[in-house]
């Protein structure tokens, strides 16, 4: 009988499907994350054949050495920096992950944050809250319109595109976008506009929206230079991974009020928060949740499940990295 390893309890249908095919699955029991010192006590327990691990979950040697016999890794997220790819390529180990469930559902949370934080909501939620509301006022929370602005899109793949299409099609905004390659189908769909260097886009974007994976490349992409060419006017939206932004960086140029406002979803070093962050006024943050959603989450299980499936059933998994 196979043995799954899942190193976090998950939505149930992911697991109730690897249970119906007869898997004995093992659903580590610890309420957080698991250390990769018990993660790989845990891995030795029993000689899994798949491990489902979550991206909070950092997999290299050390536990793939764990896990002799697990053929298969199925992350239940979309980005996979946690894992060493390499690593896995050179023992035939094969990686999946969960693309395209989450799109529309982070594209819907990187919109949220993007009215959030030009509407002022969080703000004014608490100022209401805290009984501070006085009446009505013409200068009370001014915030910034989204119509005829310009949205700069770094990273235009299936959620950077998505975002675009809301900004152009639900709000009337202009898109322009930085990728390492050229997305014609985002021109014509939406006449994005094209930068083959983030520098121009950062001066002239009134709003800029991270979603480039997490590389070597990509690190700090966002850095102090990079914040001190953008609008005093603009706002920073980020729901794809923390190190891309150098997030001292962007404390210090809120502060310096060098750009108007942050919205982040994820942070450098999560769960910690930067210095100073969680004390400003122009940020939002909310805790790496942007494809939490009861419907996202639960695809998420599914298909790391049918991931783990096929290849133990000798098949080529729907979705490989
Ligand atoms: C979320 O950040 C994911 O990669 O699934």
């Amino acid at each position: 009988m196979s043995k799954i390893f899942i190193t976090r309890k998950i939505p149930d249908v992911g697991i109730n499907l690897l249970k119906e095919k007869g898997y004995e699955v093992d659903v580590s029991e610890k309420e957080g994350v698991l250390t990769k010192d018990e993660l790989i006590a845990a891995l030795k327990n029993k000689p899994y054949d798949a491990v489902l691990p979550l991206l909070t979950d950092t997999i290299d040697a050390d536990v793939f050495d764990a896990a002799p016999n697990a053929k298969v890794f199925a992350s239940y997220s979309v980005g996979y920096n946690h894992i060493d790819i390499e690593e896995a390529k050179k023992r035939g180990i094969i990686i999946t992950n969960t693309p395209g469930v989450l799109t529309d559902t982070v594209a819907e949370h990187t919109f949220a944050l993007l009215m959030a934080i030009s509407k002022r909501i969080v703000e004014a939620d608490s100022f209401t809250r805290a009984g501070k509301y006085e009446g009505w006022a013409p200068e009370l929370f001014l915030g910034t319109d989204l119509k005829g602005k310009v949205l700069g899109i770094l990273g235009a793949g299936r959620i950077g595109s998505r975002v675009a299409h809301h900004a152009r099609e639900g709000f009337g905004m202009s898109v322009f976008y930085y990728d390492v390659k050229r997305n014609e189908k985002l021109e014509s769909d939406v006449g994005a506009k094209y930068f083959d260097s983030p520098e121009d886009l950062l001066k002239e974007a009134d709003f800029v929206s991270v979603h480039v994976p997490l590389l070597d490349s990509t690190k700090h992409l966002i850095d102090k230079e990079r914040l001190g060419i953008m609008k005093k006017s603009a706002y920073l939206i980020n729901t794809s991974r923390g190190p891309v932004i150098d997030e001292a960086a962007l404390v210090e140029a809120l502060k310096n009020k060098i750009i108007k406002g942050a919205a982040l979803d994820v942070f450098e070093n999560e769960p910690n928060l930067s210095d100073g962050l969680a004390d400003l006024p122009n940020v939002i943050i909310t805790p790496h949740i942007a494809s939490a959603t009861e419907e996202t989450r639960s695809k998420m299980s599914q298909m790391a499940a049918e991931n783990i499936i096929a290849v133990l059933d000798g098949n080529e998994p729907p979705n490989k990295v």
